[in-house]
């Protein structure tokens, strides 16, 4: 884990109230994983007092480039969305524990909802490098929620999409795309999103017998494993409320309790 002061090489707008987020970044790059997120002191003021962790989308590891894509939702993604090229901010990581991608020649299958799909670019990158083939099913409210997938359309990868209002692909939800992943060859899963999809992608990994790992948005405070504000529940005796931050944001399917 590192601290460094990040300059920031491009932030470009992408739709009403989301933004990719380029920093220079070359300590926290070198060590990051695929499902890891880091931790931005986005302001000096009072307010938000509280760092704020967002997911590595991707990055550039030769250029020391870190890639973030986050929505605006409150006063820390508002204040961040603010910062000009050549601006600095503290970033803390990379934290937590990534995806498992040691898998190869397969086919693999990538869900994401909202900003959930934040953490499958770098995952998608490195398991079509490992020689996978790459399915991704991507979900969001509207047509808005889905416009960071050019890396996804460049590299050709097998892309199903689903909005809520019907303005991209499928109207309804992901799950719509799910009911024939391992008829489809799939063998495994990874997903990130709200917990009610969470919900639904792991049914339908023990119905359909796929390994699967989700990765959970809980909300955290200090982020490394400190203050037990991101607890969940587990179905391991020895870690029955492990913490997002530290044991996470990735698990396997099976050992979380997503039931509240
Ligand atoms: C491991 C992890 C990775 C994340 N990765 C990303 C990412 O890549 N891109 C991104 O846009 N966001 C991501 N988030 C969510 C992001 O951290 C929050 O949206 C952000 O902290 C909100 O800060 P704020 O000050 O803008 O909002 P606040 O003013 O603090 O809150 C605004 C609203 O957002 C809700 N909120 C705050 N945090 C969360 C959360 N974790 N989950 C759901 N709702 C929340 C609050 O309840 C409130 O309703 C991630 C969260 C975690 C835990
Ligand atoms: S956020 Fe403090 S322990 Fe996880």
């Amino acid at each position: 884990m590192d601290l460094e002061w990040a300059e920031v090489v491009a932030h470009r707008q992408i739709a009403s109230q989301e933004f990719i987020l380029t920093l220079f970044a070359p300590k926290i790059v070198a060590s990051a994983q695929a499902g890891q997120f880091v931790s931005l002191q986005i302001s000096q003021q009072i307010q938000p007092l509280l760092r704020r962790p967002i997911s590595i989308h991707d990055v550039e590891e030769d250029k020391g480039l870190l890639i973030l894509y986050y929505h605006v939702v409150g006063v820390g993604t508002d204040l961040l969305s603010q910062y000009q090229v050549g601006e600095k901010l503290s970033v803390l990581g990379p934290l937590g524990h990534g995806f498992d991608l040691d898998i190869t020649d397969s086919k693999v299958c990538l869900i994401g909802g909202g900003i959930g799909q934040a953490p499958l670019r770098m995952a998608a990158r490195q398991l079509k490098e490992k020689n996978n083939q790459v399915m991704l099913i991507m979900g969001a409210r509207n047509q808005d929620g889905l416009q960071a997938l050019d890396y996804y359309h460049r590299e050709q990868l097998e892309l199903y999409l689903a909005t809520e209002d019907g303005s991209l692909g499928t109207k309804g939800f992901v799950t719509e795309h799910m009911n024939d992943l391992a008829q489809l060859g799939v063998k495994r899963i990874y997903a990130c999103g709200p917990k009610p999809m969470l919900r639904a992608v792991k049914a339908t990994a023990l119905a359909q017998n796929i390994p699967c790992q989700v990765s959970l948005e809980e909300k955290m405070a200090c982020g490394v494993g400190v203050c037990l504000g991101c607890t969940c529940k587990s179905s391991d005796e020895n870690t029955p409320y492990p913490k997002v931050c530290t044991h996470g944001p990735v698990f396997w399917a099976q050992e979380v309790n997503l039931d509240d």
